[in-house]
């Protein structure tokens, strides 16, 4: 087994971690328990804007439909020691993909990568930001997120990950 490549920590980046990071936070949770796998998750913005404050209300709303609890989250800054703390970060779109490489400090070891870049066939592709639509935004975006939860878990067992003992 590769000890390098294993995954024990996640940070889901989108840009106000109010919608789209809380919720795949939210859907990776509820996946890696069904599964068993003992993984450190976390969400967090590019964007200040909301710092501290919980999830948006259509996004808390949906989740709960789904059996998560994301009421609790509160929003926080992604940080240069991020890259250092977390073995995967998560871009949930491509702009935030790119701040993130721009941010990346030189001893960062997190990987990189594009949430829907786990779904097969559709790598390269955001999960579309729902805060400026309607409530059908928030159901596109758990279903984006929660194929994106299961392809990485997929990975992440595949790894090798640790059942939680
Ligand atoms: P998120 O959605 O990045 O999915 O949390 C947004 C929330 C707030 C804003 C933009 C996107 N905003 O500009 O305030």
């Amino acid at each position: 087994m590769d000890n390098a490549r294993m995954t024990s920590s996640i940070l889901f980046v989108c840009l106000g971690n109010i919608c789209r990071s809380p919720l795949a936070e939210g859907a990776f949770r509820a996946e890696a328990a069904r599964r068993g796998l003992d993984v450190m998750v976390d969400s967090a913005g590019t964007g200040s804007w909301h710092v501290g404050r919980p999830p948006d209300p259509r996004a808390q709303a949906e989740a709960k439909r789904h059996g998560v609890d994301i009421s609790g989250l509160r929003a926080r800054q992604v940080t240069p020691r991020d890259f250092r703390r977390f073995d995967r970060i998560v871009a949930l779109d491509a702009q935030n993909f790119a701040d993130l490489q721009a941010m990346r400090p030189g001893d960062g070891t997190a990987r990189l990568s594009l949430l829907l870049d786990h779904v097969p066939g559709r790598a390269g592709s955001a999960v579309v930001d729902p805060y400026y639509g309607d409530a059908a935004g928030f159901g596109t975006c758990w279903d984006d997120v929660a194929a994106g939860a299961r392809g990485l878990a997929d990975e992440i067992a595949a790894d090798g990950a640790q059942p939680k003992g």
